[in-house]
């Protein structure tokens, strides 16, 4: 069995999963504490993980009914993430691993939102374009094996997670945004106003910024009345955007490598006309359930699956990485 825990951002995930891709556990304490700021903390969310970590990855162990006699492999989310939160982790899965004289598996984040894929009873096999969109990343990779893949394009501004959070703030909502966002605008037009899609753009690269001060020209022309009665309207054709945005880099993936399968990843693959949207490509779509969707230790100990482990003792001094530039 292996042990898995991810701290890169503000959840606090512990999950045990068999050598097989079997979950035995997932567990994901959300810190909850965050929405009051519009967003997360980075100083906060490292406390709150240090205050949580062992609570989850006991809870973890308890529901898989597993010791550590059990576990034949740490796993632990490497980067890229916030530092602090980062620490929080790699620390506890350093001396949790070092204590039980087992090997560690540094995982790389983005790495784990591909594996999610491949847990379960029906794993979705490689090859594949794998869309990972969520509020810290956004990228589209091509994956041909189950530790092999090629990032063809990221977000060169803000993650499509962060521009649905940004646009809903706009609009008057809460945090996170994405959730609300699509509610109010299942009541509008998306056709109602035309904001830029990314169309123009060559590539498979995606840039929301100019999309954000779209709306945000949008709102000021309107008047804040006018706004706000027009909310549902301006929610619509905001999230027609990003998700034409999406699909567009899809299909031009699609188009470029011939593959004919599509996994969708990160917390913004619960949107549901993007899933109608990539429905509608003409490829065989997988989304994994939701709680391997959003940020989850069972798609870490997944990839570890496919990482070369450092014995013990060789990762004690094991240094986390932190985010990158372009959302990454
Ligand atoms: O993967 P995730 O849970 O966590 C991190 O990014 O850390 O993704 C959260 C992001 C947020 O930006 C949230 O607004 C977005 O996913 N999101 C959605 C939906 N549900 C969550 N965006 C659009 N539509 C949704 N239904
Ligand atoms: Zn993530």
């Amino acid at each position: 069995m292996i042990l898995a825990i991810e701290t890169s951002c503000d959840d606090t995930c512990a999950a045990v999963v068999t050598a097989g891709g079997e979950i035995l556990a997932n567990v994901i304490s959300s810190q909850g504490i965050h929405d009051r700021f519009g967003g997360v903390v980075p100083e906060i969310a490292a406390r709150q993980h240090l205050a949580l970590v062992n609570h989850a990855v006991g809870a973890a162990l308890q529901e898989a009914g597993a010791g550590p006699g059990d576990l034949g492999l740490v796993a632990v989310t490497q980067g890229p993430g916030l530092i602090g939160a980062l620490l929080v982790g790699v620390a506890t899965a350093t001396a949790l691993a070092a204590a039980w004289e087992l090997p560690l598996a540094p995982v790389d984040h983005l790495h784990g939102h591909v594996a999610a894929a491949f847990l379960g009873a029906k794993p979705f096999a490689p090859p594949f374009l794998c869309l990972v969109a969520s509020g810290g990343h956004t990228l589209l990779a091509d994956v041909t094996g189950p530790g092999e893949f090629a990032v063809l394009g990221r977000t060169l501004d803000d993650a499509a997670g962060e521009a649905f959070d940004k646009g809903a703030r706009l609009l008057g909502l809460g945090f996170p945004g994405g959730p609300a966002l699509e509610r109010l605008a299942a009541d509008g037009d998306p056709a109602a106003f035309a904001f830029p899609t990314g169309a123009r753009m060559p590539g498979l690269d995606f840039s929301f910024s100019g999309l954000k001060t779209a709306l945000l020209y949008a709102v000021r022309d309107l008047g804040e009345a006018e706004a706000r009665r027009r909310g549902a309207d301006l929610a619509a054709s905001y999230q027609h955007a990003i998700v034409e945005s999406l699909a567009l880099r899809l299909e031009r993936g699609l188009a470029a490598t011939g593959r004919t399968r599509v996994a969708l990843g990160g917390g913004v693959a619960a949107n549901g006309p993007l899933r109608a949207r990539a429905a509608a490509l003409g490829a065989e779509v997988f989304v994994p359930p939701r709680s391997l969707c959003t940020d989850n230790a069972a798609m870490i100990a997944s990839a570890a699956r496919s990482v070369a482990p450092l014995p013990f003792p060789e990762y004690l001094g094991l240094e986390p990485y932190p985010t990158g530039a372009g959302g990454l």
